[in-house]
């Protein structure tokens, strides 16, 4: 039994055993010990110890206040970018409210041990945070004039305590094979049942080169807890595998002063380009990495703003692939969870300037289109994908847009682009192919071809119809 028994358990454990020994006293008394009563007073006895170890474990939980606790040690620490990806990399971390002065340190990695003394140091920008478990420091830096296509080492901390040295690297400022990994939904048990996908997804593409988080990262948008168990899920690959999130109606909640707005926890443990529509700063933005143009829209808030701002930024856009992520699917995998008014909205902008591919969230379940939605043809716009990584689960409604769906089934996705061609692979939970094609790009003004490689071998993972209810006569 845990030392730690708080004193109900042991009240519960001592009385349950006391009982347990009057009701043998009573019947030793009586003089008519039988093999029945001594069963009868093990049992008690039993089930006094079982009591007092069900209630001594059930309290023994650690409380979230003390198992998310923020101390001197980093922690939470995540890579983004807020700037150009080729020559520049964000990193935010988390420390208790007695770290003075935060720093990080950076280094070309080296083969060996000898970039240490070369580190230079870089003072970070430092904010209070009060969340629904205590008061905690974010710490932000922004590494600057950084070569392009160079691996670099890195680690944070407060001139005493340090995280360990963690490498990244710069895009190249030119056209290049990229690979990255695109999640949808975790939001919900993100410690217990999220973390084997996003370690699964990292696993089969250990050189992405960032993460697609399309919205709902976390359940309830102002818990620290959960938020704790985002970071923890992730564990290190945070520290070298850059994130790119978008917020879903998930990261939106009522604050303490009880308006609807971006969870508190986004801004300051995110460092993101403020290079979306005003108001929208962090949450709608673009990168371009690779000859790829990564578009986040912040599907919550200011659509048709987003709408105008992003026909103005794909009307310049000299990047041959262009890629957008956001929460809500315009072309939903179920019945009831239309976005007809978003899709009015945003689909001509994607149409006018040919976007290659849309990666959602939001219904829990896996969906993705044709190059034209509802139509099978060969050639044409959008591949649109709504998708899940976590363990919630909605049914799927049977539409002619998907080529491909599945229910009750966490799924990463890889994506690769080399050139004229996007490789796409969608995967199980425990790393089998679900879905695949490749995009083939045209010539300047003609459109994207596809190749289908859904695995013929496997069927869709579907739930067993439901038995007709009959109506009474
Ligand atoms: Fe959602
Ligand atoms: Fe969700």
């Amino acid at each position: 039994m845990d030392l730690q028994t708080p004193l109900a358990a042991k009240f519960l454990a001592f009385t349950g055993f006391s009982f347990a020994i009057l009701h043998l006293s009573a019947i030793l008394s009586k003089e008519s010990m039988t093999i029945s009563t001594t069963l009868r007073a093990t049992g008690g006895i039993t089930f006094a110890v079982l009591l007092g170890v069900a209630y001594s474990q059930k309290d023994a939980a650690i409380a979230p206040a003390e198992l998310h606790r923020p101390s001197a040690q980093p922690d939470r620490i995540i890579l983004t970018w807020a700037s150009d990806p080729a020559n520049s990399q964000a990193v935010t971390w988390r420390t208790s409210t007695s770290v003075e002065k935060a720093v990080a340190q950076i280094a070309e990695a080296e083969d060996g041990p000898l970039f240490k003394p070369k580190a230079r140091t870089v003072a970070a920008t430092t904010e209070e945070f009060q969340s629904s478990l205590g008061v905690a420091k974010y710490h932000s830096v922004r590494f600057e004039s950084l070569k392009p296509a160079t691996k670099y080492v890195y680690r944070v901390g407060d001139g005493f305590n340090f995280s360990e040295w963690s490498h990244f690297q710069t895009a190249s400022d030119k056209p290049a094979p990229l690979e990255f990994i695109y999640l949808g939904d975790a939001q919900n048990d993100l410690f217990e049942m999220w973390s084997r996908v996003i370690r699964a997804s990292f696993a089969d593409a250990p050189k992405a080169r960032f993460i697609v988080h399309a919205g709902d990262l976390i359940n309830n948008a102002e818990r620290d807890d959960q938020w704790g168990e985002w970071f923890r899920a992730a564990g290190w690959i945070n520290q070298s595998v850059p994130s790119i999130p978008t917020p879903g109606n998930h990261e939106y909640g009522a604050p303490p002063n009880g308006v609807r707005g971006l969870n508190r926890h986004w801004r300051p443990q995110f460092t993101l380009p403020e290079n979306g529509v005003k108001g929208a700063e962090e949450t709608n933005y673009s990168l371009d990495i690779q000859g790829v143009r990564m578009v986040s829209l912040n599907s919550n808030v200011m659509q048709k703003e987003q709408a105008e701002w992003l026909d103005k930024l794909l009307t310049n856009n000299p990047n041959r692939w262009t890629v957008v992520t956001f929460h809500h699917p315009i072309f939903s995998t179920a019945k009831g969870r239309d976005n007809k008014d978003l899709r009015e909205i945003w689909k001509p902008v994607f149409d006018k300037h040919r976007v290659d591919l849309v990666l959602t969230g939001h219904d829990h379940s896996y969906g993705r289109s044709n190059l034209v939605t509802g139509l099978t043809k060969k050639e044409g716009g959008t591949v649109y994908v709504v998708s899940v990584s976590g363990p919630k689960m909605y049914n799927v409604t049977k539409a002619e847009w998907m080529s491909r769906k599945a229910e009750d089934t966490q799924l990463y996705q890889i994506i690769r682009i080399d050139g004229s061609r996007l490789t796409y692979e969608a995967r199980t939970a425990r790393g089998d192919l679900y879905d695949a094609f490749d995009l083939l790009k045209q010539r300047p003004g003609k459109q994207n071809k596809i190749v289908e490689r859904v695995p013929s071998a496997k069927p869709e993972n579907l739930r067993p119809p439901q038995p007709e209810v009959k109506k009474a006569a």
